[in-house]
Protein backbone atom coordinates (compact mmCIF):
# COMPACT_ATOMS: atom_id res chain seq x y z
CA UNK A 1 0.00 0.00 0.00
CA UNK A 2 3.22 2.56 0.64
CA UNK A 3 4.13 2.21 -3.04
CA UNK A 4 0.55 2.73 -4.16
CA UNK A 5 0.42 5.90 -1.98
CA UNK A 6 3.25 7.27 -2.89
CA UNK A 7 2.98 6.37 -6.91
CA UNK A 8 -0.11 8.63 -6.09
CA UNK A 9 1.52 11.20 -4.13
CA UNK A 10 4.23 11.58 -6.67
CA UNK A 11 1.92 12.99 -9.26
CA UNK A 12 0.55 15.48 -7.12
CA UNK A 13 2.87 16.74 -4.60
CA UNK A 14 7.11 17.53 -5.54
CA UNK A 15 8.87 14.37 -4.61
CA UNK A 16 5.25 12.74 -3.05
CA UNK A 17 6.43 14.89 0.54
CA UNK A 18 5.69 17.89 2.07
CA UNK A 19 9.26 18.43 3.64
CA UNK A 20 12.33 17.08 1.60
CA UNK A 21 13.86 15.12 4.85
CA UNK A 22 10.97 13.17 4.70
CA UNK A 23 11.80 11.60 1.51
CA UNK A 24 13.58 8.08 0.70
CA UNK A 25 15.33 9.84 -2.30
CA UNK A 26 18.60 8.74 -0.57
CA UNK A 27 18.01 5.47 0.82
CA UNK A 28 16.07 4.20 -2.17
CA UNK A 29 12.02 3.21 -2.40
CA UNK A 30 8.90 5.03 -1.52
CA UNK A 31 9.34 6.51 1.93
CA UNK A 32 7.02 4.16 4.25
CA UNK A 33 3.62 6.17 4.80
CA UNK A 34 2.48 5.85 8.48
CA UNK A 35 -1.10 6.40 10.17
CA UNK A 36 -0.67 6.24 13.49
CA UNK A 37 1.31 6.77 16.13
CA UNK A 38 1.65 6.03 20.17
CA UNK A 39 4.15 6.69 22.71
CA UNK A 40 7.28 5.06 21.10
CA UNK A 41 5.53 3.45 18.15
CA UNK A 42 4.87 4.46 15.03
CA UNK A 43 2.32 2.17 12.72
CA UNK A 44 2.15 2.29 9.05
CA UNK A 45 -0.63 1.77 6.42
CA UNK A 46 0.69 -1.90 6.14
CA UNK A 47 -0.03 -2.68 9.66
CA UNK A 48 3.55 -2.81 10.76
CA UNK A 49 4.90 -1.18 13.94
CA UNK A 50 8.18 0.58 14.72
CA UNK A 51 9.85 2.27 17.12
CA UNK A 52 10.73 5.46 16.29
CA UNK A 53 13.79 7.13 17.04
CA UNK A 54 12.77 10.60 15.29
CA UNK A 55 9.56 11.37 16.61
CA UNK A 56 8.59 14.01 14.16
CA UNK A 57 12.11 15.17 14.31
CA UNK A 58 12.00 16.47 17.87
CA UNK A 59 9.21 17.94 19.11
CA UNK A 60 7.91 14.82 20.79
CA UNK A 61 9.44 14.78 24.24
CA UNK A 62 7.08 12.98 26.17
CA UNK A 63 6.17 10.60 23.01
CA UNK A 64 3.16 10.58 20.73
CA UNK A 65 -0.13 11.22 21.98
CA UNK A 66 0.79 11.79 25.44
CA UNK A 67 -2.11 11.15 27.52
CA UNK A 68 -2.14 14.24 29.68
CA UNK A 69 -1.33 16.47 26.22
CA UNK A 70 -4.43 14.55 24.26
CA UNK A 71 -7.13 15.59 26.90
CA UNK A 72 -6.08 19.04 27.01
CA UNK A 73 -6.61 19.29 23.13
CA UNK A 74 -9.60 17.51 23.23
CA UNK A 75 -10.58 19.90 25.81
CA UNK A 76 -9.21 22.77 23.37
CA UNK A 77 -10.92 21.80 20.41
CA UNK A 78 -13.81 21.82 22.11
CA UNK A 79 -13.61 26.00 23.61
CA UNK A 80 -12.24 27.48 20.34
CA UNK A 81 -9.99 26.87 17.13
CA UNK A 82 -8.54 29.93 16.47
CA UNK A 83 -9.01 33.52 17.63
CA UNK A 84 -6.91 36.22 16.31
CA UNK A 85 -7.59 38.15 19.11
CA UNK A 86 -5.84 38.64 22.21
CA UNK A 87 -6.36 35.30 24.61
CA UNK A 88 -5.69 34.08 27.94
CA UNK A 89 -4.19 30.72 26.48
CA UNK A 90 -0.79 32.30 24.92
CA UNK A 91 -0.57 34.51 28.39
CA UNK A 92 -0.49 31.58 30.76
CA UNK A 93 2.56 30.33 28.59
CA UNK A 94 4.19 32.94 27.91
CA UNK A 95 4.03 33.95 31.82
CA UNK A 96 5.03 30.17 32.09
CA UNK A 97 7.77 30.38 30.26
CA UNK A 98 9.43 34.40 31.41
CA UNK A 99 9.16 33.32 34.79
CA UNK A 100 10.97 29.64 34.34
CA UNK A 101 13.37 30.65 31.56
CA UNK A 102 16.38 33.15 32.49
CA UNK A 103 16.84 34.65 29.17
CA UNK A 104 13.47 35.01 28.26
CA UNK A 105 12.47 38.37 29.32
CA UNK A 106 9.59 39.33 26.36
CA UNK A 107 8.27 36.18 23.97
CA UNK A 108 6.38 36.76 21.31
CA UNK A 109 4.97 33.03 19.43
CA UNK A 110 4.88 32.35 15.70
CA UNK A 111 4.44 28.62 13.44
CA UNK A 112 7.27 27.35 12.95
CA UNK A 113 11.18 27.78 13.84
CA UNK A 114 11.61 28.90 10.53
CA UNK A 115 9.27 32.00 11.14
CA UNK A 116 11.10 31.97 14.83
CA UNK A 117 14.33 32.68 13.01
CA UNK A 118 13.49 34.83 10.13
CA UNK A 119 11.89 37.08 12.70
CA UNK A 120 14.73 37.07 15.14
CA UNK A 121 17.12 38.39 12.25
CA UNK A 122 15.03 41.07 11.46
CA UNK A 123 14.95 42.14 15.11
CA UNK A 124 18.76 41.87 15.28
CA UNK A 125 18.94 43.97 12.16
CA UNK A 126 16.51 46.65 12.93
CA UNK A 127 17.68 46.74 16.72
CA UNK A 128 21.36 47.05 15.92
CA UNK A 129 20.44 49.18 12.23
CA UNK A 130 23.48 46.76 10.64
CA UNK A 131 23.19 44.23 8.25
CA UNK A 132 25.17 41.29 8.38
CA UNK A 133 24.54 38.11 9.97
CA UNK A 134 27.48 35.14 10.70
CA UNK A 135 26.45 32.41 10.63
CA UNK A 136 28.40 28.55 11.21
CA UNK A 137 28.94 26.17 8.52
CA UNK A 138 26.79 23.25 8.96
CA UNK A 139 23.94 24.69 11.07
CA UNK A 140 20.71 24.61 9.76
CA UNK A 141 17.84 27.41 10.62
CA UNK A 142 15.09 27.00 9.00
CA UNK A 143 14.42 28.10 5.29
CA UNK A 144 14.50 31.69 5.59
CA UNK A 145 16.30 32.77 2.27
CA UNK A 146 19.76 34.14 3.97
CA UNK A 147 20.14 31.10 6.32
CA UNK A 148 20.23 28.66 3.12
CA UNK A 149 24.38 29.29 2.97
CA UNK A 150 26.05 25.96 4.31
CA UNK A 151 23.08 24.80 6.12
CA UNK A 152 22.27 21.30 7.60
CA UNK A 153 19.56 18.79 7.73
CA UNK A 154 17.63 18.38 4.15
CA UNK A 155 20.96 20.30 2.74
CA UNK A 156 23.41 18.74 4.70
CA UNK A 157 26.41 17.39 1.94
CA UNK A 158 25.16 19.46 -0.73
CA UNK A 159 27.96 20.53 -2.88
CA UNK A 160 27.26 24.65 -3.54
CA UNK A 161 28.33 27.58 -0.75
CA UNK A 162 24.87 29.14 -1.50
CA UNK A 163 22.92 25.47 -0.41
CA UNK A 164 19.21 26.34 -2.53
CA UNK A 165 18.55 27.48 -6.02
CA UNK A 166 16.84 30.89 -5.90
CA UNK A 167 18.56 32.50 -2.99
CA UNK A 168 20.14 35.27 -4.53
CA UNK A 169 23.65 36.61 -4.14
CA UNK A 170 21.62 39.93 -2.58
CA UNK A 171 19.67 37.59 -0.04
CA UNK A 172 22.60 35.70 0.45
CA UNK A 173 25.56 38.37 0.51
CA UNK A 174 24.93 39.82 4.09
CA UNK A 175 25.36 36.48 5.52
CA UNK A 176 29.38 35.50 6.99
CA UNK A 177 29.80 31.77 6.89
CA UNK A 178 32.69 30.54 9.29
CA UNK A 179 34.10 26.89 9.94
CA UNK A 180 32.07 25.59 13.25
CA UNK A 181 34.22 25.71 16.30
CA UNK A 182 37.25 28.28 14.42
CA UNK A 183 37.77 30.57 17.31
CA UNK A 184 40.57 31.98 15.33
CA UNK A 185 38.51 32.88 11.89
CA UNK A 186 35.86 34.57 14.57
CA UNK A 187 37.77 36.84 15.75
CA UNK A 188 39.73 37.55 12.62
CA UNK A 189 36.24 38.16 11.11
CA UNK A 190 35.42 40.90 13.94
CA UNK A 191 38.02 42.43 13.70
CA UNK A 192 37.51 43.23 9.94
CA UNK A 193 33.87 43.39 9.76
CA UNK A 194 32.60 44.22 13.53
CA UNK A 195 31.08 47.10 13.12
CA UNK A 196 28.50 46.01 10.35
CA UNK A 197 27.74 42.65 12.10
CA UNK A 198 23.89 42.88 13.34
CA UNK A 199 24.32 39.26 14.71
CA UNK A 200 25.88 35.88 15.64
CA UNK A 201 23.47 33.40 15.26
CA UNK A 202 24.11 29.64 16.21
CA UNK A 203 22.95 26.23 17.23
CA UNK A 204 24.41 26.16 20.39
CA UNK A 205 24.06 21.95 20.02
CA UNK A 206 24.57 21.47 16.47
CA UNK A 207 22.26 18.89 15.26
CA UNK A 208 21.74 18.89 11.39
CA UNK A 209 24.96 17.95 10.64
CA UNK A 210 25.28 14.84 12.32
CA UNK A 211 25.42 16.14 16.38
CA UNK A 212 28.86 17.70 16.71
CA UNK A 213 28.88 19.57 20.43
CA UNK A 214 30.60 22.37 20.51
CA UNK A 215 32.93 23.49 23.50
CA UNK A 216 32.03 25.98 26.06
CA UNK A 217 35.16 27.79 25.47
CA UNK A 218 33.22 28.39 22.13
CA UNK A 219 30.31 29.88 23.02
CA UNK A 220 31.74 32.04 25.51
CA UNK A 221 33.86 33.28 22.72
CA UNK A 222 30.91 34.04 21.15
CA UNK A 223 29.16 35.82 24.19
CA UNK A 224 32.07 37.78 24.64
CA UNK A 225 33.08 39.12 20.71
CA UNK A 226 29.65 39.90 20.09
CA UNK A 227 29.37 42.32 23.15
CA UNK A 228 32.68 43.92 23.07
CA UNK A 229 31.49 44.53 19.13
CA UNK A 230 27.57 45.58 19.62
CA UNK A 231 26.49 42.79 17.75
CA UNK A 232 23.52 40.29 19.33
CA UNK A 233 24.12 36.63 19.95
CA UNK A 234 21.25 34.74 19.03
CA UNK A 235 20.71 30.90 20.26
CA UNK A 236 18.97 28.76 17.53
CA UNK A 237 17.48 26.20 20.29
CA UNK A 238 14.79 25.27 17.84
CA UNK A 239 16.03 21.57 18.68
CA UNK A 240 17.84 22.27 21.98
CA UNK A 241 15.20 24.29 23.66
CA UNK A 242 13.37 22.62 26.40
CA UNK A 243 15.11 18.89 25.04
CA UNK A 244 18.57 19.26 26.63
CA UNK A 245 17.42 20.61 29.52
CA UNK A 246 14.15 22.94 30.58
CA UNK A 247 16.43 26.32 29.34
CA UNK A 248 17.82 24.19 26.70
CA UNK A 249 21.40 25.41 25.74
CA UNK A 250 21.63 28.72 27.43
CA UNK A 251 21.08 27.14 30.88
CA UNK A 252 23.31 24.13 30.26
CA UNK A 253 26.07 26.60 29.15
CA UNK A 254 25.37 29.09 31.56
CA UNK A 255 25.88 31.79 28.83
CA UNK A 256 23.14 34.44 28.40
CA UNK A 257 22.24 35.03 24.69
CA UNK A 258 20.52 38.33 23.90
CA UNK A 259 17.89 36.06 21.71
CA UNK A 260 16.73 32.97 21.45
CA UNK A 261 14.13 30.76 19.04
CA UNK A 262 12.29 27.86 20.06
CA UNK A 263 10.66 25.56 17.81
CA UNK A 264 9.58 22.01 18.25
CA UNK A 265 9.17 21.15 21.80
CA UNK A 266 7.68 24.14 22.57
CA UNK A 267 4.28 23.34 20.66
CA UNK A 268 4.28 19.36 22.39
CA UNK A 269 3.75 17.92 18.42
CA UNK A 270 1.31 21.45 17.14
CA UNK A 271 2.61 23.76 15.08
CA UNK A 272 4.57 26.56 17.40
CA UNK A 273 7.86 28.47 17.19
CA UNK A 274 8.69 31.11 19.29
CA UNK A 275 11.35 34.12 19.39
CA UNK A 276 12.42 35.65 22.75
CA UNK A 277 14.70 37.61 24.91
CA UNK A 278 15.62 40.98 26.16
CA UNK A 279 12.76 42.99 26.66
CA UNK A 280 15.25 46.21 25.87
CA UNK A 281 15.47 44.38 21.90
CA UNK A 282 11.86 42.56 21.95
CA UNK A 283 10.65 45.83 22.77
CA UNK A 284 11.66 46.51 19.15
CA UNK A 285 8.64 44.58 17.45
CA UNK A 286 5.34 45.87 16.52
CA UNK A 287 2.88 47.14 17.68
CA UNK A 288 5.76 48.23 20.46
CA UNK A 289 8.41 48.72 17.73
CA UNK A 290 9.35 49.45 14.74
CA UNK A 291 10.01 46.29 13.74
CA UNK A 292 7.25 44.49 11.49
CA UNK A 293 6.42 41.16 12.38
CA UNK A 294 3.02 39.27 12.26
CA UNK A 295 0.75 36.32 11.64
CA UNK A 296 -3.34 35.28 11.13
CA UNK A 297 -2.52 31.97 13.49
CA UNK A 298 0.41 33.09 15.30
CA UNK A 299 -0.40 31.67 19.01
CA UNK A 300 -2.92 29.11 18.11
CA UNK A 301 -5.12 28.46 21.25
CA UNK A 302 -5.00 25.18 20.58
CA UNK A 303 -0.90 24.63 20.46
CA UNK A 304 -0.41 26.96 22.75
CA UNK A 305 -2.70 24.52 25.16
CA UNK A 306 -1.03 21.19 23.76
CA UNK A 307 3.03 23.03 24.48
CA UNK A 308 1.79 24.65 27.85
CA UNK A 309 1.21 21.15 28.87
CA UNK A 310 3.81 19.39 27.60
CA UNK A 311 6.52 21.61 28.85
CA UNK A 312 4.98 21.64 32.15
CA UNK A 313 5.29 17.84 32.20
CA UNK A 314 8.52 17.57 30.60
CA UNK A 315 9.61 20.31 33.61
CA UNK A 316 8.46 17.99 36.33
CA UNK A 317 11.51 17.35 38.91
CA UNK A 318 13.71 14.74 38.00
CA UNK A 319 12.17 14.27 34.56
CA UNK A 320 15.06 15.63 32.27
CA UNK A 321 17.91 13.89 34.22
CA UNK A 322 15.65 10.83 33.90
CA UNK A 323 15.34 11.05 30.07
CA UNK A 324 19.06 12.42 29.92
CA UNK A 325 20.23 9.62 31.95
CA UNK A 326 18.37 7.04 30.04
CA UNK A 327 19.87 8.10 26.76
CA UNK A 328 23.06 7.81 28.26
CA UNK A 329 22.53 4.57 29.40
CA UNK A 330 20.93 3.52 25.65
CA UNK A 331 23.77 5.33 24.15
CA UNK A 332 26.71 2.93 26.34
CA UNK A 333 24.50 0.00 25.46
CA UNK A 334 24.48 0.53 22.05
CA UNK A 335 28.37 1.14 22.18
CA UNK A 336 28.92 -2.44 23.70
CA UNK A 337 27.07 -4.05 21.02
CA UNK A 338 28.87 -1.70 17.86
CA UNK A 339 32.25 -3.13 19.58
CA UNK A 340 30.20 -6.53 19.73
CA UNK A 341 29.38 -6.72 16.36
CA UNK A 342 32.39 -5.45 15.15
CA UNK A 343 30.11 -2.79 13.14
CA UNK A 344 32.06 0.20 11.74
CA UNK A 345 29.67 3.19 13.09
CA UNK A 346 30.67 6.32 15.14
CA UNK A 347 28.12 6.58 17.95
CA UNK A 348 27.48 10.52 19.51
CA UNK A 349 25.17 11.65 21.99
CA UNK A 350 24.06 14.61 24.23
CA UNK A 351 21.43 15.21 26.15
CA UNK A 352 18.40 12.78 24.72
CA UNK A 353 20.15 13.25 21.39
CA UNK A 354 21.92 10.34 19.51
CA UNK A 355 23.28 10.28 15.97
CA UNK A 356 25.21 7.25 14.06
CA UNK A 357 27.44 7.64 11.62
CA UNK A 358 28.02 4.50 9.46
CA UNK A 359 31.82 4.43 8.22
CA UNK A 360 33.30 6.83 10.64
CA UNK A 361 33.70 4.49 13.73
CA UNK A 362 37.48 5.71 14.29
CA UNK A 363 37.43 9.64 12.93
CA UNK A 364 36.82 12.64 14.72
CA UNK A 365 34.13 14.54 13.13
CA UNK A 366 33.77 18.58 14.84
CA UNK A 367 32.44 19.50 10.94
CA UNK A 368 31.30 19.22 7.75
CA UNK A 369 34.32 18.81 6.41
CA UNK A 370 35.25 15.74 8.70
CA UNK A 371 32.76 13.61 7.24
CA UNK A 372 33.05 10.53 5.23
CA UNK A 373 32.94 11.37 1.59
CA UNK A 374 30.28 8.06 1.37
CA UNK A 375 28.52 8.90 4.24
CA UNK A 376 24.92 8.48 2.17
CA UNK A 377 25.90 5.15 0.59
CA UNK A 378 27.16 3.54 4.14
CA UNK A 379 23.58 5.23 5.80
CA UNK A 380 21.64 3.64 3.19
CA UNK A 381 22.25 -0.39 4.12
CA UNK A 382 22.62 0.37 7.79
CA UNK A 383 18.98 2.20 7.24
CA UNK A 384 17.44 -0.28 5.76
CA UNK A 385 18.77 -2.79 8.14
CA UNK A 386 17.42 -1.31 10.89
CA UNK A 387 14.00 -0.64 9.06
CA UNK A 388 13.39 -4.36 8.46
CA UNK A 389 14.11 -4.70 11.94
CA UNK A 390 11.03 -2.51 12.74
CA UNK A 391 13.01 0.25 13.84
CA UNK A 392 12.33 3.94 12.38
CA UNK A 393 15.10 6.87 11.71
CA UNK A 394 15.16 10.08 9.88
CA UNK A 395 15.87 8.44 6.39
CA UNK A 396 19.57 10.36 6.20
CA UNK A 397 22.81 10.33 7.77
CA UNK A 398 22.96 13.63 9.05
CA UNK A 399 20.30 13.13 11.03
CA UNK A 400 19.83 12.88 14.55
CA UNK A 401 17.79 10.67 16.55
CA UNK A 402 15.61 11.68 19.13
CA UNK A 403 14.54 9.84 22.85
CA UNK A 404 11.56 10.48 24.78
CA UNK A 405 9.69 9.89 28.25
CA UNK A 406 7.92 7.02 25.98
CA UNK A 407 10.84 5.28 25.35
CA UNK A 408 10.71 3.73 28.46
CA UNK A 409 13.44 1.20 30.18
CA UNK A 410 11.01 -1.82 28.54
CA UNK A 411 10.62 -0.42 25.10
CA UNK A 412 14.67 0.49 24.88
CA UNK A 413 15.40 -3.31 26.31
CA UNK A 414 13.46 -4.15 23.06
CA UNK A 415 14.96 -1.71 20.77
CA UNK A 416 18.42 -2.42 21.49
CA UNK A 417 17.32 -6.36 20.60
CA UNK A 418 16.38 -5.19 17.13
CA UNK A 419 19.82 -2.79 17.05
CA UNK A 420 21.98 -5.82 17.66
CA UNK A 421 20.41 -7.64 14.34
CA UNK A 422 20.31 -5.18 12.53
CA UNK A 423 24.23 -4.48 13.12
CA UNK A 424 24.59 -7.95 12.26
CA UNK A 425 22.99 -7.30 8.69
CA UNK A 426 24.70 -4.64 8.14
CA UNK A 427 27.73 -5.70 8.97
CA UNK A 428 27.20 -8.53 6.78
C1 LIG B 1 18.07 24.55 14.74
C2 LIG B 1 16.87 24.71 13.84
N1 LIG B 1 16.44 25.95 13.54
C3 LIG B 1 15.36 26.14 12.76
C4 LIG B 1 14.65 25.08 12.25
C5 LIG B 1 13.43 25.32 11.43
O1 LIG B 1 12.30 24.91 12.11
P1 LIG B 1 10.95 24.52 11.31
O2 LIG B 1 11.25 23.24 10.59
O3 LIG B 1 9.92 24.39 12.38
O4 LIG B 1 10.67 25.65 10.38
C6 LIG B 1 15.07 23.78 12.54
C7 LIG B 1 14.35 22.62 11.99
O5 LIG B 1 14.75 21.50 12.07
C8 LIG B 1 16.21 23.59 13.36
O6 LIG B 1 16.64 22.37 13.65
Amino acid sequence: MTQELFDRSARVTPGGVHSPVRSFKGVGGAPVFFKKAQGATLSDVDGNDYIDFCQSFGPLILGHRDPDVEIEVHNAVGDVWTLGTADPYSLELAEWIVKKIDVVERIRFVNSGTEAVMSALRLARGFTGRTKIVKFDGCYHGHVDSMLVKAGSGLAGGQSASSSAGVSENQAGDTLVLPLGDEVALKALFEREGDHIAAIIVEPLPANFGLLPLTNSFLETLRSLSKAHGALLIFDEVISGFRVALGGMAQVSNITPDLVTYGKVIGGGFPVGAFAGRAEIMDFIAPEGPVYQAGTLSANPISMRAGLVTLKKAAQPGNYELLNQRTDRFANALEGLIAKTGVDIKLVHSGSLLWMCPGAKDMDIHGPEDFPADLQSRFKPFFLSLLEQGIYVAPSGYEVMFLSHAHTDEVLEEALKKFERAFESFRK
